[in-house]
């Protein structure tokens, strides 16, 4: 029987694998999104949602940047090394009838919950515990704030935006770092491509949360952008920066 077992798992996951190999893993990646999962909540800052400047992921001012009080950190688990920044999820609270509220929220994960090995209690953010550390508002919504934890549930949505995606210019002239954000759809971009008017397309690199790199010398030509988000969907974006280009500034193309 366990042989049979055994071999019928093999079979399993050989068909797991031809369907990735033939749908690049879409179907599984999406349908991830249908089942919601347990996990539990916390909240940092207040209601004024102060501690919304930088973080893990590279973006600067969250407010500005069009996310609003309406973001989350992950926890290890969740986070993936800063690949699953910019995704969105929907979260209530859950099987608490003392501390839950009838409120189910969208957040975009815009940080990092870290761990902490050496505290003995309250380690939340330890893997493989599944965490979402809301700002102060959006933990209001889905739950009575005397809590201050409450177990949850959650699914990946689509991330829902105003405008294009957006390009913040960062580095040097010899080292270019674009902040990519403001991202619809999947929302969590794990590829990226510029092109100069001059250059053929070129591979950046991912140097940390949605922070991306080359060192290809682009000064004086006008940029392009091709961005890959985790459901393999790709948005190409012609000439979004002009040729005069500045670092600092932000540039805005199309959108999923
Ligand atoms: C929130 O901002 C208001 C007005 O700026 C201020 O009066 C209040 O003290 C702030 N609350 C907190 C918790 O910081
Ligand atoms: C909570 O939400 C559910 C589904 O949206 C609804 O059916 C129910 O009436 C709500 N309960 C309360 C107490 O608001
Ligand atoms: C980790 O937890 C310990 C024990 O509670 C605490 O002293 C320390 O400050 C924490 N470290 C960080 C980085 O928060």
């Amino acid at each position: 029987m366990a042989a049979t077992g055994s071999t019928l798992g093999f079979i399993f996951v050989v068909k797991l694998l031809s369907l990735c190999l033939f749908f690049g893993c879409v179907a599984g990646s999406l349908s991830s999104g249908v089942y919601w999962r347990r996990a539990h909540a916390t909240f940092y800052g207040d209601m004024n949602g102060s501690e919304t400047m930088q973080g893990a992921c590279g973006y600067g001012d969250l407010i500005k940047q069009g996310y609003g009080l309406e973001t989350t950190a992950l926890s290890t688990a969740l986070f993936n090394d800063g690949l699953t920044c910019g995704a969105c999820f929907q979260i209530r609270c859950y099987n608490s009838r003392q501390w839950c509220l009838n409120e189910t929220i969208v957040v975009t994960a815009t940080n990092f919950c870290p761990p902490n090995y050496s505290k003995p209690e309250e380690n939340w953010c330890n893997p493989p515990l599944r965490h979402f550390d809301l700002s102060q508002p959006m933990f209001r919504k889905i739950a009575v704030y005397r809590s201050g934890i409450v177990p949850v549930i959650y699914r990946r949505v689509p991330c829902v935006k105003t405008g294009g995606i957006k390009f913040e210019i960062k580095g040097n002239p010899w080292w270019l770092l674009v902040l990519v954000y403001n991202v619809a759809g999947a929302g969590d971009v794990v590829d990226v491509k510029i092109k100069g008017s001059n250059t053929d397309w070129i591979q950046m690199s991912r140097n940390w949360g949605q922070n991306w790199q080359t060192s290809a010398l682009l000064q004086g030509q006008s940029l392009s952008f091709r961005v890959t988000t985790s459901d393999r969907r790709m948005v190409e974006s012609d000439d979004v920066a002009p040729a005069d280009w500045k670092i600092g500034d932000v540039y805005e193309g199309k959108q999923f």
